[in-house]
């Protein structure tokens, strides 16, 4: 994961401010440091702090360093503990380098080099790269000879910028199989992603796997794997890749939150489903990770039920190293948010290379992104950035595109589907009710989320949200599998947080819940009015719009979202960049 960000100021003015503005977007990607190296008449100049890059801006506050050209760094560890020593930008005598990535050989290359007398002062991967660089130059090889030899010797996946003391007008930059775009505009910028550099730049040109780039405030030059000059193609810097702030609200997952009615709206209006979609197509492959993948579950159940076509959803993660059978005439569809998740990526790869007859659909929520670029046709989730790490709006707007997919054959459904954006409004008016129950869960050690048939990923899902920000631990159950096992869990305080609206499955439901409550007493129940006719005082009930049953898993992940968000404010844990995680996963 991690962010990285170069700019070149056109007009010679101090980047530093520009580069720590750009990393402040790129904090989804990791916000274990942070660090900034600017090159000019006093050579290379660094400054790097260990946590979020509120750290940075402060020590810079104290220490202000000037540049026109500069590279940062916002760190996700992978190889070295979250030190300041492990920061990046790695800094050589002659060298300054940010990595997006993993080296797979770098253990290989550090001891050939540190048997050359090299010296090390990280437990990262990244610095071997810095000091082979270094190496060259002391061989006597210029830094375009430099660069193009480090890229041969390195093995994984790489964002790599560099700059070097002796070439004072460039950023040389590298890409392979994390994301990487080069902007034009006011500077010439160079980021993880479009965003971070959206505020300067008009145009982008997105690098390839096994690109590298030459770039100065005059433009820039790209290069293929051979090292050959190709012409690349610019792309307007559209709306949806700018992140338009907090809009006033005090978290971007809550405002992320309350713009589902509009991202769900949005996407309605787009991603009609081809006549001919489904035509010849045998089976279904779902391929996702995370929250994704919660959705892919979902799309099962609505796949087999309306369209009959066997549907199988697989960890992405997993997928590729276990052999599997792949059938001719299969529909992969790659289920993503972020459009750069590793696993998913080469998943969709893998099922590529090994049956050319399968087609590959993405749902993704950024265009030109590398899942969307490798897949044959995408449907564009409509939701807009999305920067709280926790997703929320993207998965709801992935669940739309999926019921538009499963019901495009089925025209009361589809019109149905309407109804969600308002349904989905009045459901935020719950936030009152929600922060009741907040209070009540917000000091558990555990908690316990139920649902049957369509609703289970969405207690799957829900239990995800509360474990991810809030640090409670939370498991979902197919509410009929309790009695299998997870019922030894029930005690008089674990929260039983119960889906059960009226409809096909309420009596069932209902039962497993008379089952629970014999044994426990926190019981919360999110249904609609039907449904809480049948439950007593005894239980915490919050109620729902009444909404075609097909669509419940739409609805109903929108308190289970808010309520995490409560609790975890209530907690004051920090619920946009939850311990450990980061928005887009791009290394396995
Ligand atoms: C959890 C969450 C993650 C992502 C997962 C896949 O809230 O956001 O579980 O869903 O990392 O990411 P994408 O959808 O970008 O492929």
């Amino acid at each position: 994961m991690c962010g990285i960000i170069g700019i070149i100021s056109k007009c010679n003015s101090n980047v530093v401010f520009d580069i720590v503005n750009g990393l402040e977007k790129l904090e989804y990607r990791g916000y274990d440091s942070a660090g900034v190296v600017v090159v000019g008449d006093n050579g290379l100049q660094r400054l790097r702090t260990v946590g979020k890059l509120k750290n940075l801006e402060d020590k810079l506050k104290v220490n202000p360093i000037s540049g026109a050209i500069g590279i940062g760094h916002t760190r996700w560890a992978t190889h070295g503990k979250a030190t300041e020593e492990n920061a990046h930008p790695v800094l050589t005598k002659d060298v300054a380098l940010v990595h997006n990535g993993i080296i797979e050989n770098y253990k290989e290359l550090k001891s050939d080099l540190l048997q050359k007398g090299y010296k090390f002062e990280s437990q990262t991967d990244s610095e071997v790269a810095a000091v082979y660089l270094q190496m060259q130059l002391d061989n006597g090889f210029d830094p375009r000879e430099a660069f193009r030899k480090m890229l041969r010797a390195v093995k994984g996946t790489y964002a790599f910028l560099v700059i070097f003391k002796n070439r004072p007008d460039m950023i040389f930059c590298a890409r392979n199989k994390s994301p990487m775009a080069v902007g034009f505009g006011k500077d010439v910028c160079v980021g993880s992603d479009a965003s971070s550099i959206s505020a300067n730049c008009s145009e982008i040109v997105y690098l390839d796997d096994g690109d590298y780039a030459e770039v100065t405030k005059n433009g820039a030059t790209f290069f293929d794997n051979d090292f050959k000059v190709v012409d690349k193609c610019r792309v307007a810097v559209t709306d949806d890749l700018i992140n338009t702030g907090k809009g006033g609200y005090s978290h971007y997952m809550i405002k992320e939150i309350m713009e589902q009615p509009s991202a769900i709206r949005k996407t309605l209006l787009s991603n009609d489903v081809p006549e001919a979609f489904f035509d010849n197509i045998s089976r279904i492959l779902i391929l996702a990770c995370g929250t994704s993948y919660h959705a892919g579950l979902v799309g099962k159940y609505w796949f087999e039920k309306y369209l009959r076509i066997p549907t199988h959803v697989e960890i992405a993660s997993e997928y590729r190293y276990r052999s599997p059978v792949i059938e001719d005439n299969t529909l992969v569809l790659v289920i993503t948010q972020s459009g750069e998740t590793i696993d998913s990526l080469e998943a969709m790869e893998y099922v590529k290379k090994n049956n050319s007859t399968c087609r590959l659909a993405a749902i993704s929520n950024v265009l030109n992104s590398a899942i969307s670029r490798s897949a044959d046709c995408v449907f564009h989730t409509e939701a807009g950035v999305e920067v709280g790490v926790a997703s929320t709006k993207a998965f709801t707007a992935q669940l739309t595109v999926l019921a538009k997919l499963a019901f495009s054959k089925n025209s009361k459904l589809l019109s149905q589907l309407q109804n969600l954006p308002q349904a989905c409004e009045d459901s935020l008016l719950l936030k009152n009710d929600i922060d009741k129950i907040a209070y009540k869960i917000k000091d558990c050690v555990n908690a316990i989320y139920l649902g049957r048939d369509s609703l289970y990923p969405i207690a799957l899902e829900g239990a995800l949200k509360l474990k991810e920000i809030s640090y409670i631990h939370a498991e979902g159950f197919a509410a009929g599998e309790m009695k299998h096992g997870p019922i030894a869990l029930i005690d008089d305080v674990v929260p039983i947080i119960c889906l059960c609206p009226s409809g096909d499955m309420f009596d069932k439901m209902f039962s497993n819940i008379q089952v629970a409550q014999a044994r426990g007493k926190n019981i919360i129940l999110f249904t609609d009015s039907v449904g809480a006719g049948s439950f007593d005082g005894s239980v915490e009930k919050i109620i729902l719009p009444s909404i075609n049953q097909e669509l419940y898993p739409i609805l109903y992940s929108i308190p289970l979202q808010l309520l995490a968000y409560v609790v975890t404010v209530l907690k004051g844990e920090d619920v946009d960049k939850p311990r450990n995680l980061a928005k887009s996963v791009t290394v396995e």
